[in-house]
């Protein structure tokens, strides 16, 4: 490893993602360079982490005001023209768009030596196209977190074609220090948790919107069936993600491809109607509440969100 990286991570994207994963690295000891574009991302980025760690770790006793003051000095909030000392982990987090990731990935490739490892964060695109543009791109490899990133435990390691051993082993062992399981996976569609539970859901919403069982026992079913703590569908209820159907022509094609035009007339109007999970005002109006209102049915108290009897 290039003297001088060792204890330094790069996070490039200091929105949702970037900022967890950033304060992450900091609580683990890294010295961490933030960057995105404006300085007032970077400063709403600064207060959401100080703000968690406050809420989150001070307030309940996990950490001391030093402490947490001390993991605030280790983290730099960067715009792109700034400077940092290079890492041995540089990881993107930017929007989700392949040209954009490419673009990112070659910016770093430009700014750190030669066997720092480059990561990205993405959940749907090739990891291998957004590396195909870098010079060393054996020393790149996806690491997709899962939200939130202080809870999940878990890391995807995500080899692409051209992702060398010495990749694998070095993210693996970063994830490790920084308190999550790495699993590794080849380069395929959606990796190893999405992937599988896109296929739980699609069959969920195929029972549902081809009216084959009630949304509330379609979760039930798994509930109780297989001991998962929550049904998929109201799982996009809680964490809010029906919006992809509508922005993620990918994803809308990966989990709807079995329903019928009825089937899919019927989901886009939930959509269409803001059924979309959590509200502002925190309020639930999700699909449980799309099919009580429109087929004027209500849920059996087991259900979740049922009012007790
Ligand atoms: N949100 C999630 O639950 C989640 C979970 C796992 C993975 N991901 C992936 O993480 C990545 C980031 O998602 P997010 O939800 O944090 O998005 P976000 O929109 O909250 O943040 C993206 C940030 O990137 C910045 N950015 C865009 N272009 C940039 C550039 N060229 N250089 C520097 N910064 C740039 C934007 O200003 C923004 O602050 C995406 O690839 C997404 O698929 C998201």
């Amino acid at each position: 490893v290039t003297e001088g990286t060792d204890n330094r991570v790069w996070v490039v994207g200091a929105g949702t993602m970037g900022a967890q994963i950033a304060q992450l690295c900091a609580i683990s000891g890294y010295s961490v360079a933030c960057f995105d574009r404006e300085a007032g991302i970077l400063d709403a980025a600064r207060d959401r982490v100080a703000g968690a760690l406050e809420r989150f770790f001070v307030a309940k006793e996990k950490m001391t005001r030093d402490e947490a003051d001390a993991v605030m000095g280790r983290l730099d909030f960067v715009t792109l023209d700034g400077e940092a000392e290079p890492p041995e982990v540089a990881i993107e987090a930017v929007i989700e768009t392949l040209d954009e990731k490419r673009r990112v990935f070659r910016w770093i490739e430009e700014r750190v030596p030669e066997d720092t490892t480059i990561a990205s964060n993405t959940s749907g695109l090739s990891v291998g196209e957004i590396a195909g543009g870098l010079d060393r791109r054996e020393r790149a490899a996806g690491c997709h977190f899962f939200n939130p990133v202080a809870v999940m435990k878990l890391v995807e390691i995500v080899r692409s074609e051209w992702t060398d051993d010495t990749t694998v082993e070095r993210l693996s062992a970063f994830v490790r220090r920084i308190g999550k399981v790495p699993v590794v996976c080849r380069d395929v569609t959606a990796f190893v948790a999405n992937r599988c539970y896109e296929a739980l859901l699609r069959e969920a919403l195929w029972l549902a919107f081809e009216g084959a069982a009630r949304p509330w026992d379609v979760d039930l079913a798994l509930r109780l069936g297989y001991n998962l703590p929550l049904g998929p569908l109201e799982l996009q209820d809680r964490i809010g993600t029906w919006s992809l159907l509508k922005t993620s022509e990918g994803t809308r094609e990966r989990l709807l491809a079995q329903l019928s035009e009825g089937g899919r007339a019927r989901l886009d109007e939930m959509l269409d109607q803001g059924y979309l999970g959590p509200q502002p005002g925190g309020e639930m109006r999700g699909i449980y509440e799309y099919f009580e209102d429109s087929d004027g049915v209500s849920r059996p108290p087991e259900a979740s969100g049922a009012k007790a009897a």
